[in-house]
């Protein structure tokens, strides 16, 4: 949800800042734009709407000289993407360029007030005004940047995360941050800024993530200095952040996304590592062995997340109650915050989230914790602010994902559950010595399987083009498959645009099967052992209305497969352990679909990956 990006140092700035924001530019890609101070102290700012490329065409015969800048890329809040609306932000003197992630609730009081005061504006976005009030503290109060930066925020209701740069002091960045992210790159005398790691670890591992209310005071001269809103000085641990850098290019893939999807078995092998004994007969997770009492005596576990993350948690809603016996509810994050939950001492709540940094996902925590729960991350990006706000948490170490649509941290995230479920339960006794070996075995066959669903890419991405007409899709299945037609449902729509719903099998013939007819491809996942009967049914049940079935089965099975139309076979596996393969050709069936319509897969539209306001 918007990339900033900053630098200050001996080296040329734009290029340094243009490459950043192609490495944030899953976080909003409709406009973006560029802010450098060259060496005669001119401030020049440089904006095009659409990406990022669009902007380096701009750039062509332009002044991008200087070593101090900022950039930003935008993922429209107030006012709807072009150039004028796009960052950096001038304030009315010319003085001051700003850019911001976040969203300023009270923009529009404060914005009646300097009008007033005889300011004008010339976009439609609630930034414009918190650097024309910046500007306004400055020249009201003659006072220097920074005491104008705490004097504005001090008024600012809502989240930012900004960087600022005045034209009068060429050797200066201001950033500050309130529940939009922040990390400052420590190099050899100079600075890099950003959004998140991804964009500093090319030049530094050294990172320093900004806290709510706290200001960075970035001096070619005098180095770093933090304080907050109030002024009061702050020590920041440096942390050591590690990411490969072939982690956040393609590989030779035609988008992110295939190559995140491709990764699956290494990811899951990463995220299991040093947790289950290769022989399959012990599982730690360090966050159940610090606080094993709490987890374990938890009366109740509330799941709270937002889109795939919270489709995530009702397979552990599944897996907690049936292997703990521990009930679970599972809550969209965004409702949570706002429903006066009930939540006791006793409760634990189980924050899932890949980015970290979904707002209102950090809302509800926050509000758990208030009233007395023990809050448990499941998080991918190491450092970010839900992974800092949470009393433990286990990271799921499938590495950067930088396709918009969620692959490899769903799955990362299912087998973080999927291990957490089980590690409890040894803990309570709910589960046998034997029967957690043989769960703890299976899961360590994952990866091979998921190896071998991998191969049929070719044949999915030909059954994909059958399907590039449909304007709907049905999603059906059950138990631990009814989460995993949800989510495939959900990454149909994200990136092909085709209206998509995923159900329980059995609700069809309450209410869907009316849509059914020769038109409508339903992908039926029918992997369940127990109910499989059932789940047949409800095929016949499609087939008798013409529908297009493509079903989901454990290979060898030839009686869903003689009455289907299309067929997948997946490896056998337990029952609980299917959504992990399962999801794979769902994500590779989305993929090419989306592929054959031309859509721009790694960047859909109107979304970010990030989503950090409310
Ligand atoms: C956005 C993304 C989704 C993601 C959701 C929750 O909407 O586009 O892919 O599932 O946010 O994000 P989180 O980072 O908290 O998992």
């Amino acid at each position: 949800m918007c990339g900033i990006v900053g630098y200050i140092g001996h080296q040329q700035a734009c290029p340094i800042l243009l490459k950043g924001l192609h490495r944030l530019e899953y976080r909003g890609y409709d406009s973006a734009g560029v802010s450098m101070i060259n060496e005669h102290g001119e401030l020049n700012v440089y904006k095009a709407k659409g990406k990022v490329a669009d902007l380096e065409s701009f750039l062509t015969d332009k002044d991008d000289s200087g070593t101090i800048g900022i950039a930003h890329t935008r993922w429209a809040t107030h006012g709807i993407p072009c150039r004028e609306n796009a960052h950096p932000h001038f304030s009315s003197s010319g003085t001051l360029s700003l850019i911001h992630n976040g969203i300023i609730e009270n923009y529009a009081s404060l914005k009646e007030k300097l009008i007033a005061k005889g300011f004008s504006f010339v976009s439609e976005t609630d930034t414009e005004v918190l650097v024309q009030l910046i500007e306004y503290y400055k020249q009201e109060h003659k006072s220097n940047l920074l005491s104008a930066v705490q004097r504005a925020l001090k008024q600012v209701i809502g989240a930012y995360a900004i960087a600022v740069l005045d034209k009068n002091n060429p050797d200066e960045i201001i950033a500050a941050r309130k529940s939009s992210p922040l990390a400052i790159g420590l190099g050899e005398n100079e600075y890099f800024l950003a959004s998140d790691a991804t964009p500093l670890v090319e030049y530094t591992h050294r990172i320093i993530y900004l806290n709510d209310d706290e200001i960075a005071i970035i001096n070619r001269h005098e180095g770093l200095r933090c304080v907050t809103i109030q002024g009061e000085l702050v020590d920041h641990e440096v942390s050591e952040i590690n990411i490969d850098l072939g982690a956040i290019e393609k590989g030779g893939y035609e988008h992110f996304m295939l190559k995140e999807i491709f990764e699956q078995p290494r990811c899951l092998l990463d995220c299991m590592r040093g947790r289950i004994s290769s022989d399959g007969t012990e599982i730690r997770l360090s966050s159940v062995i610090d606080h094993g009492k709490r987890l374990i005596n938890a009366h109740r576990f509330i799941i709270v997340a937002c889109g795939t993350s919270w489709h995530a948690g009702l397979i552990g809603k599944n897996l907690i109650e049936n292997f703990c016996r521990i009930p679970v509810e599972v809550a969209y994050a965004s409702e949570f915050r706002y429903s006066d939950p009930v939540i006791n001492n006793n409760d634990v709540v189980i924050a899932i989230s890949q980015s970290g940094e979904t707002a209102d996902t950090l809302a509800a925590i926050e509000l758990a914790r208030d009233r007395g729960a023990f809050v448990y991350g499941i998080v991918n990006s190491v450092g970010s602010s839900i992974a800092r706000n949470t009393d433990t948490g286990a990271y799921i170490h499938v590495g950067p994902e930088i396709g918009v649509a969620s692959t490899k941290a769903f799955t990362g995230q299912v087998t973080v559950l999927t291990m957490l479920a089980l590690c409890i339960a040894k803990e309570r006794n709910t589960i046998s010595q034997e029967d957690l070996e043989s769960a703890l075995q299976e899961l360590l066959l994952i990866p091979d399987k998921i190896e071998e669903i991998l191969k049929s890419n070719d044949s999915i991405a030909s059954l994909s083009r059958t399907f590039t007409y449909a304007h709907n899709f049905i999603y059906l299945g059950r138990g631990y498959n009814y989460p995993v037609a949800l989510e495939g449902a959900l990454k149909l729509k994200e990136i092909s645009y085709i209206h998509a719903e995923g159900y329980p099998a059995a609700e069809m013939k309450h209410g869907p099967i009316a849509l059914i007819d020769a038109e409508m491809p339903v992908v039926v996942l029918a992997t369940n052992k127990k109910l499989y009967e059932k789940v047949l049914s409800n095929i016949q049940e499609i087939k008798a209305r013409q529908g297009k079935v493509i079903a989901l089965v454990i290979k060898g099975d030839d009686v869903i497969s003689r009455i289907a139309d299309y067929v997948i076979e997946l490896p056998e596996t337990t029952d609980f352990l299917y959504p992990l393969l399962a999801s794979i050709p769902l994500q590779l069936l989305a993929y090419h679909i989306a592929v054959c319509k031309g859509k721009d897969v790694d960047q859909p539209r109107n979304l970010a990956k990030s989503v950090t306001v409310e």
